[in-house]
């Protein structure tokens, strides 16, 4: 499904995020850049090795990158020009401040793919995997967090979120169906 915002298009589809040719791939990562399972998986194994070089030079410098905040790399061998690594919340029982970290996490990914001038980014399911943030109450979250920047901004954007199963995409199509309708 896709919504007009603004000058901004929102679409929301079921895929593999690899695949999804645009300027950026945000990736679901942990504090250490440190590859895992999931989209994080995925994203090192068809992206090839240089993107965990960087990712290792990254946390030379910055030790750790907290949760809600966000870095770039090149994107290896994915069909992108960045992917955008950010730490979602480990969900404990929604009152540690999870759903702060979960918007911080769009919304520092969002400025960063401003400031490297790029105009179509993807987003997966940040936190609902691994890190067992219920779909729903994500969902809710993330449609929020990128129609809030998509309002405020004047530049033209895509923003695609790429999600991995039907389960998922429903709810998101529910959150963006439902939202200020
Ligand atoms: N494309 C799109 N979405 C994907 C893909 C893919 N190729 N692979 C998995 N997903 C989906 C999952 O099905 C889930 O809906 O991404 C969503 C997020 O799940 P995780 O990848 O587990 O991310 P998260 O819950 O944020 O956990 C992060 O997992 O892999 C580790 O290193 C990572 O420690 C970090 C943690």
């Amino acid at each position: 499904m896709e919504r007009k915002i603004g000058n901004s298009k929102l679409i929301l589809k079921i895929g593999d995020i690899t695949r999804e040719k645009v300027d950026a791939i945000v990736n679901a990562a942990n504090s250490r850049l440190a590859g895992g399972g999931g989209v994080d998986g995925a994203i090192h194994r068809v992206g090839g090795p240089k993107i965990m070089a960087e990712c290792q030079e990254i946390i030379k410098k910055i030790g750790i990158l907290p949760p809600g905040k966000a870095v770039a790399t090149t994107a290896g061998n994915l069909p992108a020009k960045y992917v955008i690594h950010t730490v979602g919340p480990i969900y404990r029982d929604g009152l540690k401040g999870e759903e702060t970290v979960l918007r911080e996490a769009y919304l520092s990914s969002l400025n960063l793919a401003k400031k490297l001038q790029v105009q179509s980014i993807a987003f997966p399911s940040i936190s609902t995997g691994a890190y067992g943030y219920p779909v729903q109450e994500a969902a809710w979250i993330a449609i929020k967090a990128v129609v809030d920047f998509l309002e405020k901004e004047k530049d033209s954007y895509e923003i695609i979120f790429v999600l991995f199963d039907e389960q998922t995409y429903i709810a998101y199509k529910n959150a963006l169906e439902l939202y200020r309708l």
